[in-house]
């Protein structure tokens, strides 16, 4: 018998390719995962108008209408729990979730990160790769835990850095390899449990 597909939320700040690698994937009739929700702390997003176009429920929640990061997550929460979401995918949601809203999805929150972790947390990830001389870079889907991009890996993928590489080209390896290593990782987190 068939298992029910699980139901995803993907939260964004910006252009939302990850989120449409996802989603792509997860129109095959046999994948675990269903994308049912997304949502942005940025109004102005451009993933939240793919999303429309796609007929996924898209919410901006932004986080400057809220007295705080607390405040605003709760509200997040709330519009989650009201979804029915069952697997949260980060993808280019660039604000750090605290302790309170990671606490209520333990295990269930997934982000994709544009480096090998654990090298490299925080930003500008491929500019610390091209200056250290790294010969390969790549990304790391995990499990988002209390500490910034330092939770349980679920998958990486890697890629070459090119001798004549700047910023821009390595970058553009580097997501085209998310787009492929998001969707296999949220199959084996979707199957897991
Ligand atoms: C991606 O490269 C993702 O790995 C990165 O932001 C980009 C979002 O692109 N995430 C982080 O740096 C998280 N710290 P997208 O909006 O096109 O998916």
């Amino acid at each position: 018998m068939a298992t029910a597909k699980k139901r995803i939320a993907v939260m964004i700040s910006g252009r939302g390719s990850n989120m449409k690698a996802l989603h792509e994937a997860a129109s095959a009739p046999d994948y675990p995962a269903k994308i049912m929700l997304a949502i942005s702390n940025k109004p102005n997003a451009a993933g939240l108008a793919y999303a429309k176009s796609q007929n996924i429920p898209a919410i901006a929640i932004d986080g400057r209408d809220f007295a705080n990061r607390t405040a605003h997550e709760q509200a997040i929460h709330k519009v989650l729990v009201e979804h029915n979401i069952e697997l949260i995918c980060l993808a280019g949601y660039m604000r750090i979730l605290g302790e309170e809203f990671v606490g209520r999805w333990p295990g269930k929150i997934l982000n994709i990160h544009p480096s090998l972790l654990p090298k490299y947390p925080g930003l500008n990830t491929h500019q610390r790769a091209l200056d250290a001389g790294d010969k390969m870079h790549g990304c790391t889907v995990h499990i988002v835990t209390g500490e910034l991009d330092a939770g349980p890996v679920v998958r990486q993928s890697e890629v070459p850095v090119l001798a004549n590489d700047d910023v821009d080209t390595l970058t553009a390896r580097v997501l085209e390899a998310e787009h492929k290593l998001y969707p296999e990782a949220l199959a084996l987190a979707a199957r897991g449990d």
